[in-house]
C-alpha cells in the first residue's frame, strides 16, 4: 500500500474492508448490480404544525445554518437536511447523503432512494411525501464512506431536534450506522432488524439499508424489509 495514503483514504479502505467482512460473514460471495434511474425530488405542499414543545423544522434548519461543525462541510455541495411531511407519523433515518443527494440537497434521491421510495409507496401504500426522511449526518462523507463518530456526534443534536419537531409515532432506522446510533450500541443489523426498540420514548424499527438490498437483491431480503415496514406502519395506527 502507498505509504503516503492520507487518513481519509485509509478510513475509506477500513470502511470498505468492514463491509466486505460483514457481507462475507453473511455468506455473500458476489454482487449483483441493479439499475435504477434517480428519482425526481419531492416537494410536499404540507403545512407544518409546531411540535408540542414548539420546535419547528424551519427553526432547526435555521439553527444548523451553513454548518461547519465537522470536516464534512469541506467536501459537500449542499446540506441535505431532510424531506417530507413535517407532521409525519413515520420517520426514516438513513446514514448520510450520497452523490445525488449532495447535488440536489434532498435525501434518498439516488438509486437507494428510488428503492426506498418503492418500498414505501408499493410496500406499505404510503406516498413518499407522507413520511419524513433524513440522515444521521447532513453532509456527504467523501467517497460515501461511513460517517466517523466525530461527524455523527457533531450532527446528532440536529437529528434529535428533527425528531422533536416531527414527533413521529415510529422511527425506521436504515442500516447499521443509523440503527447503532439510535439503539445506543454497535449493532449487527442482521440480528436486530425486525425487532422493536425505543429512542427517547419513540418506537424504533431497524431494517436493512436500501443500498444493501440493491447489492443483495434477493427475494428473502426484500421480504424481510417489507415485513419490517409493514410492522412499522401498523404501529403508527395503534
Ligand atoms: N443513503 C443514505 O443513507 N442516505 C441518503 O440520503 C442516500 C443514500
Amino acid at each position: 500500500m502507498d505509504g503516503t495514503l492520507g487518513e481519509e483514504a485509509r478510513q475509506i479502505l477500513r470502511t470498505a474492508r468492514g463491509w466486505i467482512e460483514e457481507l462475507a460473514e453473511e455468506g455473500v460471495t458476489s454482487f449483483e448490480v441493479a439499475s435504477a434511474e434517480p428519482i425526481p425530488p419531492q416537494t410536499p405542499p404540507i403545512e407544518a404544525k409546531s411540535a408540542s414543545d414548539g420546535t419547528t423544522l424551519e427553526a432547526v434548519r435555521a439553527e444548523l445554518g451553513d454548518c461547519t461543525r465537522c470536516g464534512l462541510a469541506e467536501g459537500r455541495t449542499k446540506i441535505v437536511f431532510g424531506d417530507g411531511n413535517p407532521n409525519a407519523n413515520l420517520m426514516f433515518v438513513g446514514e448520510g447523503p450520497g452523490e445525488q443527494e449532495d447535488l440536489s440537497g434532498l435525501p434518498f434521491v439516488g438509486r437507494a432512494g428510488e428503492l426506498l421510495t418503492r418500498m414505501i409507496e408499493r410496500g406499505i401504500d404510503l406516498p413518499r411525501s407522507e413520511v419524513y426522511i433524513c440522515n444521521i449526518v447532513k453532509c456527504r462523507p467523501p467517497g460515501n464512506r461511513t460517517p466517523l463518530a466525530t461527524e455523527v456526534s457533531a450532527c446528532r443534536h440536529f437529528l434529535d431536534r428533527q425528531i422533536d419537531a416531527v414527533e413521529p409515532k415510529v422511527i425506521v432506522t436504515l442500516g447499521k450506522p443509523a440503527s447503532s446510533l439510535l439503539l445506543g450500541r454497535d449493532i449487527a443489523i442482521t440480528r436486530v432488524r425486525g425487532t422493536w426498540h425505543e429512542y427517547r420514548g419513540i418506537p424504533v424499527m431497524p431494517t436493512f439499508h436500501p443500498a444493501y438490498i440493491l447489492r443483495q437483491y434477493t427475494e428473502q431480503n426484500r421480504r424481510l424489509v417489507w415485513e419490517d415496514l409493514k410492522a412499522a406502519s401498523a404501529r403508527t395506527q395503534q
